[in-house]
């Protein structure tokens, strides 16, 4: 089993490079966040108390989430675009601060890696909690503005008016709960490579780190990875 991390905060370009590192090196892709925002679509609408750790213990036992290529599935309901909007994204921390959630969703995660075998994981404890034995971790960074300028044109892009001071703020927030969480916070492993994106074009980073993994299973496996 090939597991490769990739953590950072919001609008740093992990869904990108994590998604195209993915396609090209023929492994599968696990997008973490898409299983926390599933979860949080969830307790929004069985309108349970967002605030409570008893509720999201028993909503997230009877859930489903499936992530078939490019989809988010719940409870067998395509869930993919409902999950980006932001209404979810500003109740996702409820789900990620709820100790029962992360405990469910790390299980999923490490049963995915297992039964696809090679995983380009991303998240923001995959390679601090979930993989710690992970053969290649990376965290990705950029400026808040730039971060924050990514999210404000994937918004527009689909269709939804919200101001970039307000994607910014809203940004801020969440990175600094990721940060100060009690469980799992959002830092990078110590063995991480740490990149800052900002101003860096995603093909030209994604085939560097392209390149770093082959280099690193060449080495470790003498065999080209395919
Ligand atoms: O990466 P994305 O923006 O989709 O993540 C949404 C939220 O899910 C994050 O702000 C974070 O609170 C939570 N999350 C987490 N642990 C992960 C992935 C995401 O707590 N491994």
């Amino acid at each position: 089993m090939w597991v490769v991390t990739i953590d950072g905060p919001a609008g740093a370009g992990k869904s990108t490079v994590a998604r195209r590192l993915a396609e090209r090196l023929g492994w599968q892709l696990l997008d973490t966040g898409a299983m926390y925002r599933a979860v949080a679509y969830a307790g929004i609408r069985a309108e349970i108390d967002l605030e409570d750790e008893s509720a999201w213990g028993d909503l997230v036992l009877r859930l489903i989430v499936e992530l078939p290529p490019g989809r988010v599935v719940l409870d067998g309901e395509d869930v993919t675009a409902v999950i980006r909007s932001v209404e979810v994204t500003r109740s996702t921390r409820h789900a990620a601060d709820s100790p029962s959630v992360r405990k469910r969703l790390v299980d999923c995660q490490r049963a995915f890696a297992k039964d696809v075998r090679n995983v380009v994981t991303e998240g923001r404890d995959q390679g601090t909690i979930v993989f710690p034995d992970a053969f290649r971790k990376f965290f990705l960074t950029a400026t808040d503005e730039e971060r924050a300028r990514r999210r404000h044109d994937e918004f527009t892009a689909r269709g939804e008016t919200i101001a970039y001071d307000s994607v910014l703020s809203d940004l801020k927030d969440r990175d600094a709960r990721d940060e100060a969480r009690a469980i799992a916070p959002m830092r990078p492993a110590p063995d991480a490579k740490v990149i800052d994106s900002t101003g860096i074009d995603l093909d030209v980073l994604v085939a560097s780190i392209e390149a770093d993994v082959r280099h690193a299973l060449l080495e470790t496996t003498g065999r080209v990875a395919h």
